[in-house]
């Protein structure tokens, strides 16, 4: 479970998390909507304790890793994964060395061990099958598109096997069917893996189809959280945007309209 306690941060006198209080269960997919600069990637930079608050608390499984130095920290984070905005892949680095790479260079979360180069191998090619990269391992960064580009981070994610996992924008800036795969996969990973996840977006479609509950980021809190057949009713003007960017019918015409 992950609980954020009053979390406060602001940069150069603006506050961007303003008290912020959010409990995350554990084996839920939250969806954290948020419009663009309210603070969402400062928000999981905060859970992955990769940015420090100026008071508040984020608890891991009961441990405050916000008071926590390293390498104490490592231990906490080591179980947690995070798929960044821009993708993240090492560029002089090809799909299979990039996928393996928190493996080679940290034990195993579960058993604490590193693994052995087969075990590292087999690992890697299963988690480049369950995104289609099966047969593209010695393709560098730059020979794909965006969309392989964010599969091939996420199978670095998925290779290691973290327990919570943490998702910036995986669909901004994606085609929709891109989007809709991408949005399988991060379902399929969690039905996998049996974690946590954490997606923060702006994409309500994307939103809609993954989450077991909804929040609402803003003005440095969470405005709104419940269910997504709950939260989309929920009376205030920026939700009823989103609701009206989900109805199937353009312009809000209705089931047997015509288009003129
Ligand atoms: N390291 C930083 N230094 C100064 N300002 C920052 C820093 N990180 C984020 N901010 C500011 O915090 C606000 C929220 O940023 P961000 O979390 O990236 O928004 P988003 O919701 O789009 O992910 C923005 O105004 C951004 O400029
Ligand atoms: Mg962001």
């Amino acid at each position: 479970m992950i609980e954020i306690k009053n979390l406060y941060k602001s940069y150069n006198g603006n506050p961007v998390l303003n008290n912020m209080n959010l409990t995350i269960n554990r084996n839920e997919i939250l969806v954290i909507l948020g419009r663009s600069g309210v603070g969402k990637s400062v928000l999981l930079k905060h859970i992955i304790g990769i940015e420090q608050p100026d008071s508040g608390s984020v608890f891991i499984n009961n441990v405050n890793i916000t008071t926590l130095k390293a390498p104490k920290i490592y231990e906490v984070v080591q179980n947690m994964g995070m798929l960044f905005q821009n993708a993240a892949l090492f560029d002089s680095m090809n799909i299979e060395q990039n996928t393996g790479f928190y493996l080679s260079h940290n034990k195993d979360p579960l058993t604490k061990k590193f693994l052995t180069k087969e075990e590292k191998k087999e690992r890697v090619v299963s988690a480049l099958k369950m995104v289609d990269l099966e047969n593209d391992l010695k393709k560098m960064p730059s020979d794909l598109s965006g969309g392989m580009k964010k599969r091939a981070a996420l199978a670095r994610m998925i290779a290691y096997r973290p327990d919570i996992l943490l998702y910036d924008e995986p669909t901004t800036g994606l085609d929709p069917i891109t989007s809709q795969h991408i949005n399988e996969l991060i379902v399929k990973i969690q039905n996998e893996l049996r974690g946590t996840s954490i997606i923060v977006t702006h994409d309500i479609h994307s939103a809609w189809f993954i989450a077991d509950r909804l929040a609402l980021h803003r003005d440095g809190r969470i405005a709104f959280i419940d269910t997504p057949n709950n939260f989309i009713e929920i009376d205030d003007p920026e939700i009823a945007y989103l609701k009206k960017s989900l109805t199937c019918y353009p312009r809000g015409r209705t089931e047997g309209e015509k288009n003129v």
